[in-house]
C-alpha cells in the first residue's frame, strides 16, 4: 500500500534542501520532536546501547543525533531519494514505510516521526501501524496530530491558515488507541509538547506478547 501523492511531494530535487534548511530553521520548533523522542526512549527503551534503532521515515536525518544516544549506528529509511541525499549518516536506505525490509521483531526501537498525520484513509493508518509493530520487538514511537488539540481545533472552524491543499489530518486517540489494538499492539503512553494546545503528539506502542 502506498500513497502516491505522498511521495511526489517528497520527491522533489529540492525537497531535501528545504527541508535540512528553513523548515526547521526556528530552534524551538526543531526542538519538539527530538525531545519528546529522547523521554520516550529513556523511558521505554531497555540498557543502552541498543543494537538496532530504524528511525522511517527519516528524511533529511533531523533525528539522528537524538537516536544516536541510544544506539552506535541507527539506520533511516525514506522513500525519497532527495530527503536520503540531505541525510549525513551512512546507514540510509530507501524504501517503504509500509513494506519494511526487515524480519518480524527486529528493531529494538522504531521511530516514526511526521508522516501519520499524512495518511488520508485508515486503512493506510492500519497498515503504516501493523508493519510497525511486525518489526518492532521493543518501543514503537509514532508522531500524529492530536484532534483534541487547540490547535486542531482552530484549523477546523477556520481559524488557524492553512495552506493550499493542505491535507493533513488529525485523529483522536480514542481511534489511534483502537487502531494499535486491533494490528496486535497496546499503547504504553501518549506525550505532547504543550498538552491541549500543540497537535503534534508522540504515540509510544508496543506488541502485545
Ligand atoms: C514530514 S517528512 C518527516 C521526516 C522525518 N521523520 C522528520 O521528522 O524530520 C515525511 C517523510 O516521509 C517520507 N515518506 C513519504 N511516504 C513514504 C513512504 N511510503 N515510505 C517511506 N517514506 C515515506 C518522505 O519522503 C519524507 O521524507
Amino acid at each position: 500500500m502506498e500513497s502516491t501523492r505522498l511521495q511526489d511531494r517528497w520527491n522533489r530535487d529540492t525537497s531535501g534542501a528545504h527541508y535540512a534548511g528553513p523548515r526547521f530553521a526556528n530552534a524551538r520548533r526543531a526542538g519538539h520532536d527530538p525531545k519528546m523522542v529522547h523521554s520516550l526512549l529513556a523511558q521505554f527503551a531497555g540498557p543502552t546501547p541498543l543494537n538496532a534503532v530504524l528511525d522511517v521515515p527519516c528524511g533529511t536525518g533531523r533525528l539522528h543525533g537524538t537516536l544516536c544516544q541510544f544506539t552506535r549506528s541507527p539506520i533511516g529509511l525514506d522513500a525519497s531519494p532527495s530527503m536520503l541525499g540531505s541525510h549525513a549518516s551512512e546507514r540510509r536506505i530507501q524504501g517503504s514505510a509500509f513494506a519494511l525490509p526487515f524480519p518480524d521483531q527486529s528493531l529494538d526501537a522504531v521511530v516514526c516521526c511526521r508522516l501519520f498525520h499524512h495518511l488520508q484513509t485508515v486503512e493506510e493508518r492500519r497498515a503504516l501501524i501493523g508493519e510497525l509493530l511486525r518489526i518492532g520487538s521493543g518501543p514503537i514511537l509514532m508522531s500524529f496530530w492530536d484532534a483534541s488539540s487547540w490547535h486542531a481545533w482552530r484549523r477546523r472552524v477556520g481559524l488557524r491558515k492553512t495552506r493550499n491543499q493542505d491535507r493533513r489530518v488529525a485523529v483522536h486517540k480514542n481511534d489511534l488507541r483502537q487502531w494499535i489494538d486491533s494490528e496486535g499492539g497496546r499503547v504504553l503512553a501518549f506525550r505532547h509538547s504543550l498538552r491541549g494546545v500543540s497537535q503534534q503528539a508522540f504515540v509510544a506502542m508496543e506488541r502485545r506478547p
